[in-house]
């Protein structure tokens, strides 16, 4: 895609509101520094505006809620307040770690609790793990697809070795490791700059509540 010119956006919407979601929960992780690096990188020059989302303070149980989410009818304070959330954001960046070829449980967990809210809205992947998280990226794709989401053309995938790391498995310096990718999260950016004025200039489809 061509890089978008900011004054194309409408001026009263010219920094949409999009979210950076923090993808793994553990004690320990290493994605919170990740996903604030790759929020950075997206912001540098954008006239979108970023906000990183933890789900570790979300703090979501388990999927509780009697009816599906397509209804919306939500008998659950959490999930109102989730709904409430995910409501005010445009477009969402999904980083989180490969686990066991697939993504956080966590992270599927969120998305289940709601339908509408992710409806129509674009979206992509930052993964990272010895070899990128390319399988756990392929199964989140899958299911944004389900969501009725819009993709974006690209994601990108870390690849974060035993040498990037201390015994901890902590990254040794972080920016180091990262840098190489800033060029392919700077076409992210575009990309989401692109399909939010797509969503601008186009009605926005329905929500059929269906899969
Ligand atoms: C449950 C679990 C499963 C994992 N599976 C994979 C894997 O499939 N591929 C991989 O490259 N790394 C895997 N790892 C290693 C993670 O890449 C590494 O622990 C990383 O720090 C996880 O990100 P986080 O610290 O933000 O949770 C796994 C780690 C955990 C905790």
């Amino acid at each position: 895609m061509s890089p978008t010119n900011p004054a194309r956006l409408h001026p009263t919407r010219a920094r949409e509101r999009t979210a950076v979601i923090i993808g793994s929960t553990r004690p320990n992780r290493i994605c919170p520094g990740i996903a604030r690096w790759v929020m950075n990188a997206l912001q540098e020059g954008s006239s979108l505006g970023y906000e990183l989302i933890d789900l570790a303070e979300i703090n979501l149980p388990f999927l509780d809620e009697p009816l599906k989410p397509a209804l919306a009818e939500y008998g659950h304070d959490h999930t109102r307040a989730w709904s409430e959330l995910i409501n005010g954001y445009r477009g969402f960046v999904f980083v989180f770690p490969q686990y066991n070829w697939g993504y956080p449980a966590p992270l599927k967990n969120a998305l289940d609790f709601l339908y509408h809210e992710w409806h129509d809205k674009p979206a992509t992947s930052v993964t990272y793990g010895t070899r990128g998280g390319n399988k756990g990226a392929l199964q989140i794709h899958q299911v944004l697809d389900g969501l009725h989401m819009r993709r974006l053309d690209d994601h990108v995938e870390i690849v974060i070795t035993d040498d990037d790391v201390d015994e901890n498995w902590q990254l040794k310096d972080l920016e180091a490791t990262l840098r190489p990718y800033l060029e392919q999260v700077r076409a992210l950016d575009a990309q989401m700059t692109e399909a939010l004025l797509d969503t601008q200039e186009q009605p926005p489809a329905a929500a059929s509540g269906g899969f």
